[in-house]
């Protein structure tokens, strides 16, 4: 008898593990040209192996969305395969290709950015996409100190349209710089401020650079004589990056570069955060959001309700999500040190 239960005991373990090994997830990001992307895709198939889950990754090309759509049938078909984590392209592009996952009930996470459009959707780990926007436009405003009698020349840039937290950026960032804008304390000289004017498709830094290229141009700002860019608003660090390789090429030092946002705390952002051409980026911890990924799964697997925190601030025009938004940090040359 007791040897039986012994026997039992140590095989209990084996069991468990034998149950996580076989739950398998259908990992899909946007894209491996981005280093934000292409880590992420990497480190959170790390994260669900290490705690026993299998895990069949794909990237969707260089942000292609009819390979992401292919890619998340093919997994939906796949019996092996248990719930699905999409990093989408376009959010709104996934209803017909997650039919499939929703006739099956395959449980799916949209990570980071939200799927609309789909009640296919079971949960969402993203970050405070709000809150990154408040951090940016109240970072302009506190460097700027913009006022009526001394106004400050900004350029407003939007991400991708097809990303909808570039919404919760742009609209808690514009609730806080508008009213300077309204006042004329904050000039935005291109007149170009909406999403439609501003956004670049699909993040791509090259085209932020050829935006850049094109408002210096158009306004006349001049790096030594010209009109003086006082602020940029970036959401992102790959558009930073390309807007601030327009600037240095046409002169503009650490001394006289406007104060530009950012966000994701890439190294190439460090590195212009600690040389003085990029005033801040924010930290998203992706520890952080890999923790709140690795619960869900946990609790889809087990099948039990996951630990969310956030239940009325994502409407993916469907339903509210269930979602686990993770807090961003903001990062500038005062604290860099940590994150280098
Ligand atoms: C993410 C940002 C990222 C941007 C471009 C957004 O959806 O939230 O962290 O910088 O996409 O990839």
């Amino acid at each position: 008898m007791k040897l039986k239960g012994t026997l039992a005991l140590s095989i209990l373990p084996i069991l468990f593990s034998f149950q996580a090994q076989a739950f398998t997830v259908g990992v899909v990001m946007p894209t491996q040209i981005e280093p934000r992307w292409y880590r992420e895709g990497f480190g959170v198939e790390q994260q669900l192996k290490n705690n026993g889950f299998n895990v069949e990754l794909f990237f969707s090309g260089d942000i292609d969305v009819s390979l992401q759509q292919r890619q998340i049938k093919r997994l939906s078909d796949d019996s092996n395969i248990d719930a699905l984590v999409i990093g989408s392209i376009d959010g709104n592009a996934l209803k017909e290709a997650l039919s499939v996952a929703k006739s099956k009930k395959l449980p799916v996470i949209s990570y980071d950015r939200l799927i609309t459009g789909t009640d296919a959707v079971t949960y969402y780990a993203t970050f405070d996409n709000g809150k990154v926007g408040q951090i940016q436009g109240q970072f302009l405003i506190d460097k700027l100190h913009p006022t009526v009698d001394d106004p400050k020349n900004i350029e407003i840039f939007y991400g991708s349209l097809d990303d909808k937290n570039d919404l919760f950026f742009y609209e808690e960032a514009m609730q806080i710089l508008k009213p300077y804008i309204d006042s004329g304390a904050l000039v935005v000289k291109s007149g170009k401020i909406s999403p439609n004017e501003t956004n670049v498709p699909g993040w791509r830094t090259d085209l932020a650079s050829k935006r850049m290229d094109e408002i210096l141009d158009t306004v006349g700002y001049g790096a030594n004589g010209g009109v003086k860019l006082d602020g940029i608003l970036s959401p992102a660090d790959c558009l930073s990056d390309g807007i601030i390789f327009t600037l240095k090429k046409k002169g503009y030092t650490p001394s006289n570069i406007p104060v530009i946002t950012g966000q994701d705390a890439t190294a190439e952002a460090l590195q212009n955060v600690k040389e003085g051409y990029q005033a801040m980026t924010i930290y998203k911890s992706r520890d952080d959001l890999h923790d709140a990924v690795i619960d869900m799964v946990r609790s889809i697997s087990s099948g039990k309700k996951a630990n969310i925190n956030d239940t009325t601030t994502y409407n993916n025009g469907v339903k509210d999500m269930d979602s686990f938004p993770c807090t961003p940090e903001l990062i500038d040359r005062s604290n860099l040190a940590k994150l280098l």
